[in-house]
């Protein structure tokens, strides 16, 4: 009986080996990392379910995308704690507002940092849907179209702050042909969307909604964003948001739903975005700290994973964490 002439392990002997034949790497500028914005000066208010994440106010914003691209991280995406809310979130449609107003310093502060905006109402909304409620025969439900005016007059207040990306993630139809044509009209041609096109009705989101402070009052998001048991609706979502004139389109969150990810790879040739969302992020900080996993190997399987499965860029909290570790190897 002789040797099978392939064996695999020729070429596990060594580091050097085993990087050389790696198929997928994990590059700092795939990454995005989000800040969360709040009103007052010198805040940095640490969110317990979000390992070295914190509540930042603009000044401190500002700093830590210099201290980020410093590091090598090159895009950070704004979420906003406003000072007040209302049903129908104005405040995110506010020039003045506490999002507009950290973009202005972040670019200010550091011109090349590719900002993104998150175009959603829940932040600002004082019932924490991700759009404008109406009676219906069946209750409380969005109002999918008074919903996509607000969204397309929020990506124009955020493209005219300075963002370079916007990234609509309130799972309204159409959302993306109201932003785009919105964007045109202004004479934001040239900034592109980033579309959350497969979004779950996920459980995984728990931490950001303490982050954010947008947990539904009542009700959940079933009704606008998706199941998690359909995987062939993301090419629905998908299609339409690239017809709707969607630039990169994403997935989240990212470790549930890799099949997703992996059959949008096949199907389609635009960018792909996977978010690595906050519960994916604090499981492994939670076990780690109960020692029961080992936190950065477990951090790093994740991320490269998605990147396996095929995203080019993935928004993760993990993101200000990964490029120090990289200077550092
Ligand atoms: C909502 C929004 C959510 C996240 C990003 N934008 C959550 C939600 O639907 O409540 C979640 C991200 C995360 O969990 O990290 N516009």
């Amino acid at each position: 009986m002789s040797f099978p002439i392939r064996r695999p392990r020729r070429l596990r002997g060594s580091p050097a080996l085993r990087s050389m034949v790696r198929e997928t790497r994990l590059s700092v500028d795939q990454l995005v990392q989000p800040l969360f914005v709040r009103p007052g000066q010198g805040i940095e208010n640490p969110i317990e379910s979000l390992h070295g994440q914190s509540q930042l106010s603009v000044d401190r914003a500002a700093e830590k995308a210099v201290e980020l691209a410093e590091l090598g991280v090159r895009s950070v995406i704004l979420f906003g704690i406003p000072e007040s809310k209302d049903d129908q979130g104005s405040e995110a449609t506010d020039a003045d507002g506490i999002v507009p107003t950290a973009v202005r310093a972040i670019k200010k502060a550091c011109p090349e940092m590719i900002v993104i905006g998150d175009v959603c109402l829940c932040e600002f909304t004082d019932h924490g849907h991700c759009g404008v409620l109406h009676e219906t025969r069946d209750g409380l439900s969005v109002d999918n179209d008074e919903t996509i005016d607000l969204l397309a007059d929020e990506a124009v207040v955020l493209a005219d702050a300075g963002c370079d990306i916007v990234a609509p993630s309130a799972m309204a139809d159409g959302q993306v042909d109201a932003i785009r044509c919105a964007l045109d009209d202004h004479k934001f041609d040239q900034v592109p969307i980033l579309a959350y096109s497969a979004k779950y009705a996920s459980a995984f989101y728990g931490p950001f909604r303490d982050a954010a402070e947008n947990a539904p009052a009542s009700g959940d998001r079933r009704g606008y964003q998706m199941d998690p048991a359909n995987g062939r609706e993301a090419f629905i979502e998908c299609e339409l948001d690239l017809e709707e004139g969607a630039d990169i389109i994403m997935v989240k969150p990212a470790l549930s739903y890799l099949d997703v990810i992996a059959r949008l790879r096949d199907d389609t040739d635009v960018p792909i975005a996977a978010y690595h969302v906050s519960g994916e992020y604090a499981m492994v900080h939670a076990a780690a700290d109960r020692g029961w996993l080992d936190r950065d190997a477990a951090m790093l399987e994740s991320l490269i994973s998605i990147r396996r499965a095929g995203a080019d860029m993935i928004i993760t909290y993990a993101a200000e964490w990964y490029a120090r570790q990289s200077l550092n190897r």
